[in-house]
C-alpha cells in the first residue's frame, strides 16, 4: 500500500468531531500519516492569528488536506474564514469545489418518493473568485455610508471551471447546467455565460443549458431528475449546494472536494457542512459527510478501490436505522454511526 501524507484542520466544532471518525475509518481502509494542525477559533483566541505567518508552506508539502470546519461563535466569521479556509483554497489553486449528492438507502430525502436514479446532481463550485473577494470597503458617514464588494470573473478562472464541470459530466454521463443571473447582474453574469458557450462548442456530445439560477433552485426541489453537473459562481455554487444536500437528506450526508486539478498544490477535503454550533459537544453530529468526503480524498490519491469501499460500508451501514444519527431520524451517536459504518468495511 502506498503511505499518504496527510495534513489534517479538524478546526472548530463538530469539524473536530466528524473527522475524528472519518480518520478513523480511513484508517481501516489505507495506509496514511496524518498529521494534525490545531488552528482553529480557539487558536486565534489564545495567539490572536488562525494560522500561523506561514501556514500555507507547512500544508504544501503534504499530498491533502482534510478539513473539519472553520467558524465559531465568539470569533466574526470573515476573520476565521478569510485567515484559514479561503487563504488555503486561494494559494493552492484549489479552484474546483465538487460537491456531489445521491441519495442513500435509509436516507429519507423530502423527495420521499424518489429514486436513486432520480437524483444525482453534482455541483461544481467556482472556488477561487467571483463574488468572494477582498476588494472594495466602506466610505461615506450617515445616511451616505455604503459597503462596495466587486465581484471578479476572469477569462482564466470562469473557463478552467466550466471546463472542469464539461470533463466531469462527460465521464459520469450527466449533462451540464449552468447557473447564472445575468437577467439581474449585468456585468460578470453575461460574462459567464459567453464563456460558457465557448467551452460547450468543445464537448457538443455532452447535452448543456444554461439557467438562472433562481428558477434553478426551484426546479431542484421540483424536478432533481433533470439535472446532473451544476456549474455556479462561487457564491452561487455555495447555495447551490446546501440546498442539493438538503434535497438528498440533509448537510450530514454531503460531502466536498476543494480541488487543484493540476496538483501544482494539495487539495483540500472538507464537507458541506459547517461547525454547527447548535450541536457541538454533543456526540450527534453526522459523521458520514465527511467520512464520504474522505473517500473522495482516497480516490483522489488514487486509492479508488479503498473509496469505494468506504462508500459501498456506508450504504450497507445507513439500511440499519440504529446506525443513523439524529438528523436522518435515528439516534446513534457520532462515534456509534462510525463505529457501524467501520464494521460494514
Ligand atoms: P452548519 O452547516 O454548521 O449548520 C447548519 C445546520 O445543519 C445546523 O442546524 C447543524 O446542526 C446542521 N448540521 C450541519 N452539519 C451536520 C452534521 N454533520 N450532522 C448533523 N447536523 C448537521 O452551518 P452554520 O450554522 O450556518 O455555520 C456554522 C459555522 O460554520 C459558521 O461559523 C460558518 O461560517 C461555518 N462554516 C464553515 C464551513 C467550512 O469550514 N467548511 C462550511 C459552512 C459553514
Ligand atoms: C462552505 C462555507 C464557506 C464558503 C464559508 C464558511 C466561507 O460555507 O465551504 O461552503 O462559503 O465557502
Ligand atoms: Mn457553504
Amino acid at each position: 500500500m502506498t503511505r499518504h501524507r496527510i495534513a489534517v484542520i479538524p478546526g472548530d466544532g463538530i469539524g473536530v468531531e466528524v473527522t475524528a471518525e472519518a480518520i478513523r475509518v480511513v484508517d481501516a481502509v489505507a495506509d496514511v500519516e496524518w498529521t494534525s494542525f490545531d488552528w482553529s477559533c480557539q487558536s486565534y483566541l489564545d495567539t490572536g492569528k488562525m494560522m500561523p505567518d506561514d501556514g500555507l508552506e507547512q500544508l504544501r508539502p503534504f499530498d491533502a488536506i482534510l478539513l473539519g470546519a472553520v467558524g465559531y461563535p465568539g470569533v466574526p466569521d470573515h476573520i476565521s474564514l478569510w485567515g484559514l479556509l479561503i487563504p488555503i483554497r486561494r494559494a493552492f489553486d484549489q479552484y474546483v469545489n465538487v460537491r456531489p449528492v445521491k441519495l442513500l438507502p435509509g436516507v429519507q430525502s423530502p423527495l420521499r418518493d424518489r429514486t436513486a436514479e432520480d437524483l444525482q446532481m453534482i455541483v461544481v463550485r467556482e472556488n477561487s473568485e467571483g463574488e468572494y473577494s477582498n476588494v472594495g470597503g466602506r466610505q461615506g458617514l450617515g445616511d451616505y455610508e455604503m459597503a462596495l464588494q466587486t465581484a471578479v470573473f476572469t477569462r482564466h478562472g470562469v473557463e478552467r471551471v466550466v471546463r472542469y464541470a464539461f470533463e466531469l459530466a462527460r465521464q459520469q454521463n450527466l449533462p451540464v447546467c449552468s447557473a447564472t443571473k445575468s437577467n439581474g447582474i449585468v456585468h460578470t453574469m453575461p460574462f459567464w455565460d459567453e464563456v460558457f458557450q465557448d467551452v460547450a462548442k468543445e464537448y457538443e456530445d455532452v447535452p448543456s443549458e444554461q439557467c438562472l439560477a433562481d428558477a434553478l433552485a426551484a426546479r431542484m426541489v421540483m424536478a432533481p431528475q433533470t439535472l446532473g453537473v451544476v456549474v455556479a459562481s462561487n457564491l452561487f455554487g455555495d447555495l447551490l449546494s446546501d440546498l442539493s444536500a438538503a434535497v438528498a437528506g440533509g448537510l450530514g450526508i454531503a460531502p466536498a472536494a476543494n480541488l487543484n486539478p493540476q496538483r501544482t498544490a494539495p487539495s483540500m477535503f472538507e464537507a458541506v457542512h459547517g461547525s454547527a454550533p447548535d450541536i457541538a459537544g454533543k456526540g450527534i453530529a453526522n459523521p458520514v459527510a465527511q467520512i464520504l468526503t474522505a473517500a473522495m480524498m482516497l480516490d483522489h490519491l488514487g486509492e479508488t478501490q479503498a473509496a469505494v469501499a468506504i462508500e459501498q460500508a456506508i450504504e450497507r451501514a445507513l439500511a440499519d436505522p440504529g446506525a443513523r444519527t439524529p438528523d436522518l431520524g435515528g439516534s446513534a451517536t457520532t462515534r456509534g454511526s462510525a463505529d457501524a459504518i467501520i464494521a460494514a468495511l
